[in-house]
């Protein structure tokens, strides 16, 4: 009897399950085929922005070194980076080096450079380097944005760990200690008062901080695939080895 009773409970659980699976896929079909971008699944929405994320990445002429790394980390990355929020815009030199001669799709229409030939194309040689200028904060300081590719060491943006990374984006905290907050004893290389020299200017730290560690690690992860620029404010001659 109680093997009975076991055994009918469990064939209606199963048949249950079975039923409720059935019901999942189909609605998810249904749902699929009515709204093929919009089916509220996470899961797939992720899917396409990794694969968005790399089909972009190789538009832009940069060789990613995808060794040792998780691609779907690279292709998220990449759609954080060049996707939803642009981060090159600010980490190149100029609006003028930040695209290939043609490739500026801010430009007019026009057969010859520095028209726009109708193919947008990112000067890879300037891909994430820095050195865009956001004029003065302090008595002899400008604020420039910082090269953002790896050094010899191949982690991203000279040398940062995940973790010191993870705190840059979520902080604010200049690692680099690149431009200290001016006071009696310190007058030169720092910003005026009331702007904090302790954290970064103009990055817009307060907005990335949201963004979850997966997200993090996906951008640490595309900056650690992208190739070595030589320049940059605060760098070391040859840190491409
Ligand atoms: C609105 C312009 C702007 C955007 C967009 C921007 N940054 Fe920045 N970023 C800056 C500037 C300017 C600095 C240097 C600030 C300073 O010196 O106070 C900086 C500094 C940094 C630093 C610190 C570098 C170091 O050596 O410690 C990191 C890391 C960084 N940015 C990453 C990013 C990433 C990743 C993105 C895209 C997700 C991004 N930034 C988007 C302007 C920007």
């Amino acid at each position: 009897m109680l093997t009975l009773k076991t055994l009918t409970a469990g064939a209606a659980f199963s048949a249950l399950v079975f039923v409720g699976m059935s019901a999942i896929s189909s609605t998810g079909r249904a749902a699929n085929d009515r709204h093929a971008m919009n089916d509220n699944n996470a899961a797939q929405d992720e899917k396409q922005m990794i694969q968005t994320g790399l089909a972009v990445a190789s538009t832009t002429g940069i060789v990613l070194n995808m060794s040792n790394k998780d691609p779907d980390m690279v292709g998220l990355g990449s759609y954080l980076v060049n996707v939803a929020i642009g981060c090159n815009g600010c980490h190149t030199a100029s609006p003028t080096s930040e695209y290939a001669p043609g490739g500026n799709p801010y430009l007019l229409p026009g057969p010859q450079p520095p028209l726009f030939s109708g193919h947008e194309q990112i000067n890879a040689k300037n891909y994430l380097g820095g050195g865009r200028d956001f004029g003065a904060f302090g008595p002899d300081t400008h604020i420039v944005s910082r090269n953002l590719t790896p050094d010899k060491t191949g982690l991203p943006e000279g040398g940062n760990t995940l973790t010191d990374f993870m705190q840059i984006m979520r902080t604010g905290v200049d690692l680099d200690h690149a431009h200290p907050s001016c006071s009696a004893t310190v007058t030169t290389n720092c910003l005026s008062f009331p702007f904090n020299g302790d954290l970064l200017q103009v990055m817009p730290w307060p907005a990335y901080q949201h963004m979850t560690d997966r997200q993090l690690t996906a951008i640490y992860t595309f900056l650690s695939a992208i190739p070595c620029l030589e320049g940059g404010p605060g760098e070391p001659a040859h840190r491409c080895g």
